[in-house]
């Protein structure tokens, strides 16, 4: 790879890092308001959290010790003219949506706010109906409200936590819904991270965090983003504009074949790095997925794999087989360039509604990109037009063609210099 590139790729990795490493965002603490409420309602805070990338939650907590008695506060703001709060607690090894033990308030279109427990269960997972049933919390003062000076909805509810809840090492689930049905039946809630991250274990006593899928996956998901976007969505796509416009015309340029193979190569190696991120990703959160943003990836990874196994695979320029590969290679390359936009923002959608700084970096690169394969196109039409119907008073003067094509005739290797005007039949 020549020094040039390497310098660039270094310098974009170490920006973007550097952008990055400057956001740190996880459980914090919560707010004045939402303590000082707990507080009015004689809740003696053990702990107290607000959980900014995951549903906006605000969770307070006190454990009497010896009793084994839990007070919970649980806050959110929901916006939509319908909604649900959940919170429960997981007896399993892991805390996760299937087997929680939750208490859910539903909000209707009428203002009506009805709540109740619920047992969640796989059949909720593939999409039976949830229902309120018995659960084996022993749960009072069970209540759900609005806070009109917080603009919240809060479950408060005193629970007797049963002994196969571990205090030191508990399990809590929380969830915000927007679709509710008759009956108490809380719908769906949306399919974004901020959704599936939203599970902790804690130690009750000290309040700790032993256990949470945003604090170990956080820098892993970002520099999987990173490296796609890097090898995918910059890389290749420059490497295409090489090809295209620097071989000969507008631009030739006598290292093009060296710039573009740079270009794919360590985008490809970028890229798949990233992908296998991916794929780590993926296997590691065995409890949700995005299949369509995976099919993608996988897609992408088979295809420019392909394209870089055949690189080498060129027949001669006298072969039938040569306009076949190359027609081949350039529908394989654009379209992978089209798929990788799509999948890029797919991740971002993701994860965006969760860290607001991805999408304009994505507008912002892809509207680069774009723009400069934009000029490189009104420019070679332009010189094309010029040529073709020698337009020379709105083009400036240039070498004739013929005088161009003698040029290149004359030369030993037969190929067009920078000084030439290209050929354009
Ligand atoms: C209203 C009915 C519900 C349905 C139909 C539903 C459905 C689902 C589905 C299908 C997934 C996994 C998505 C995937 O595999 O890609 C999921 C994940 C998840 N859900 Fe629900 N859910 C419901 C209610 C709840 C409630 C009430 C909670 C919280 C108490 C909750 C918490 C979670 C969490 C934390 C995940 C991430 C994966 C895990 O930890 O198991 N869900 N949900
Ligand atoms: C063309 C570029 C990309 C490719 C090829 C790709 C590939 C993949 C693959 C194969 C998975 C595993 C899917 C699964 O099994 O559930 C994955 C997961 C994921 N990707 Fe991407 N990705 C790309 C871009 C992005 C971008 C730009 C972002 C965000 C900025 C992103 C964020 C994520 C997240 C958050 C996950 C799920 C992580 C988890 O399960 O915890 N991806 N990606």
């Amino acid at each position: 790879m020549s020094p040039p590139a390497c310098s660039l790729i270094y310098l974009v990795v170490f920006l973007f890092l550097s952008v990055f490493s400057f956001t740190n965002t996880h459980a914090h603490h919560c707010t004045e308001r939402f303590l000082s409420e707990a507080k009015q309602r004689n809740l003696i805070i053990t702990f107290c959290k607000r959980y900014v990338e995951r549903n906006g939650v605000e969770i307070a907590m006190y454990l009497h010790e010896k009793s084994r008695r839990l007070d919970i506060m649980v806050g959110a703001r929901l916006e939509e003219k319908t909604g649900w709060l959940a919170w429960g607690l997981n007896p399993d090894p892991e805390a996760r949506m299937v087997g929680t033990q939750a208490l859910i308030g539903i909000k209707y279109m009428n203002g009506n706010l009805l709540w109740d427990r619920y047992n969640i269960t796989s059949f909720t997972k593939i999409g039976c109906q949830l229902l309120p049933s018995a659960i084996d919390l022993n749960i009072s003062n069970f209540n759900f409200s609005y806070i009109a000076c917080l603009q919240y909805y809060v479950i408060q509810a005193t629970i007797v936590l049963p002994m196969k809840y571990d205090v030191e090492k508990l399990n809590h689930v929380w969830q915000v819904g927007i679709d509710v049905a008759e009956r108490k039946e809380p719908k769906m809630h949306p399919r974004g991270l901020r959704n599936y991250d939203s599970t902790e274990t804690i130690n009750l006593r000290t309040g700790k965090r032993l256990a949470s899928r945003v604090h170990s996956f956080r820098r892993i998901r970002e520099v999987h983003g990173i490296l796609n976007i890097i090898g995918w969505g910059m890389l290749l796509p420059i490497g295409v504009i090489i090809a295209r416009n620097f071989r000969e015309f507008p631009l030739p340029c006598l290292g093009w074949q060296r710039y573009h193979i740079s270009c794919q190569a360590v985008g490809y190696i970028v890229g798949s790095t990233g992908w296998a991120v991916g794929i780590w990703l993926g296997r590691a959160s065995k409890h949700y997925s995005f299949p369509k943003h995976g099919t993608f990836g996988i897609f992408i990874f088979t295809f420019a794999t392909l394209q870089m196994l055949f690189f080498k695979c060129k027949p001669s320029d006298r072969d039938e087989f040569r306009t076949y590969r190359n027609m081949s290679h350039h529908v394989v390359g654009y379209s992978l360039i089209v798929a990788s936009y799509i999948n890029i923002r797919k991740g971002i959608n993701i994860m965006h509604l969760d860290v607001k700084y991805w999408l304009p970096a994505y507008f912002g690169i892809a509207g680069c990109v774009a723009f400069i394969f934009l000029v490189f196109e009104i420019v070679s039409w332009f010189k094309f037009l010029c040529d073709k119907f020698g337009l020379w008073i709105i083009c400036g003067k240039d070498i004739p063609n013929e005088e161009a094509n003698s040029r290149k005739a004359s030369r030993e290797d037969g190929k067009v210099q920078p000084s030439d005007t290209p050929i354009n039949n």
